[in-house]
């Protein structure tokens, strides 16, 4: 008889997409904690020989596991676009195929950039609080505190890549300038649609002012742009020639102007989390909102949590994917547990000819092509 094929989940990740593995006949066990299980426990599994992980970004997936898997481990299915938790030379050496979960979070991801700009920008937590607290005494011109208008302002969008343009995107509809950077790829072709869109909307009288995207350099995003939202995957010194570890360091802050805003919603350590507490405390920047911190969840002890800071500092707790529909929903085209559910039959069923190059979710393709077969490549 068939041996039926094991699962090992660390995460919840939702009855409905794990039932179609269930239905396929395979064992399916999930770590039951909201917590994420131990290292130990992860290589444990592997050890085991389970077939398939399904991981989340708090996991390590580094060479031990990977190690311990060799010849066993047949997929790691990530429920997330990003896998900086996952050491991709030790999978490519190890011949594991790892997936995430791109596409079906680009809107959500790009909204949630979108409105906490907006919050942050607007003051809503503040007003909000003054009314929760009864401390709204009355109107007033300007008392006790004004927002900053975001519609018609210059927004540069760090990484033009799929949430980047979505994002982008949305900020059309406010009449936004945009100023795009990417430090890998231009898309002429997107600024073109974007241009032609943007006169589209001064033709019909929906915008005031003709505005327009352009790619431009770091420095004049930085310097130019009234809104700055980050949109670039954690690419570390010495395994990227573009790295982005704390691409927004002391530096970086000091040219943006003092009325800007951050937004992140990418990852943590793409921020230098100190040098942009000292550039909100000295006024430096206006205000900051982030969904991502270098340390997740965001230590008690960080400087971030300065009461001082509140009402100009947003923090929430990587949420920007958070919806229903796209956390949990079983369909791959929509869901990211469907995906990695999707990710995972592929590639035990043996779909697109067995080939893990050709399947869509597989990131680490390089390891499968004919060519770089044995492939180290990074
Ligand atoms: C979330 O941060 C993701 O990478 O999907």
């Amino acid at each position: 008889m068939k041996r039926a094929f094991s699962v090992f989940v660390t995460a919840d990740i939702g009855e409905a997409a794990l039932d179609r593995l269930r239905h396929l006949g395979y064992n399916v066990e999930v770590y039951p904690s909201a917590e994420p299980p131990p290292k130990s426990l992860i290589l444990a599994k592997v050890q085991s020989g389970v077939d398939a992980l399904i991981t989340t970004l708090r996991d390590p997936i580094d060479e031990d596991v990977l190690a311990a898997g060799a010849g066993t481990l047949k997929v790691i299915a990530q429920i997330a676009v990003g896998f900086d938790n996952i050491d991709r030379k030790a999978a490519n050496r190890y011949r594991i195929p790892f997936t995430n979960t791109a596409e079906v979070l680009t809107e959500a991801t790009a909204e949630f950039a979108f409105f906490i700009m907006g919050a942050v920008s607007r003051k809503l937590y503040p007003s909000e609080k003054l009314v929760e607290e009864n401390r709204w005494t009355s109107w007033h011109p300007h008392h006790p505190f004004l927002g900053d208008e975001v519609t018609g302002k210059a927004v540069g969008v760090i990484g033009t890549g799929r949430i980047g343009r979505a994002f982008a995107k949305k900020c059309i509809g406010l009449d936004m300038s945009l100023l795009l950077y990417d430090p890998v790829e231009q898309d002429a072709s997107f600024v073109e649609s974007v241009n032609r869109e943007m006169e589209l909307r001064f033709d019909a009288g929906f915008s005031s002012r003709r505005r327009t995207a352009c790619y431009v350099s770091f420095d004049e995003a930085l310097s130019q742009a009234d809104y700055l939202s980050l949109h670039v995957p954690l690419l570390m010194p010495g395994k990227s020639d573009q790295p982005t570890y704390h691409l927004m360091n002391e530096a970086s802050f000091k040219q943006m102007k003092r009325t800007a805003y951050l937004i992140n919603t990418s990852r943590g350590q793409v921020v230098d989390e100190q040098a942009l507490y000292e550039a909100l405390i000295n006024e430096e920047i206006a205000g900051a909102a982030l969904d991502v911190y270098e340390r997740e969840p965001l230590p008690p002890e960080s400087p971030l949590r300065d009461p001082r800071l509140k009402d100009r500092l947003r923090l929430f707790h990587h949420f920007a994917s958070g919806t229903h529909e796209t956390r949990l929903s079983p369909d791959p085209e929509a869901g990211m547990a469907g995906r990695c559910v999707q990710a995972v039959i592929d590639v035990i069923e043996g779909n697109y000819d067995g080939d893990p190059a050709k399947m869509p979710c597989v990131v680490n393709k390089e390891a499968f092509t004919k060519e770089k077969s044995n492939s180290e490549t990074s």
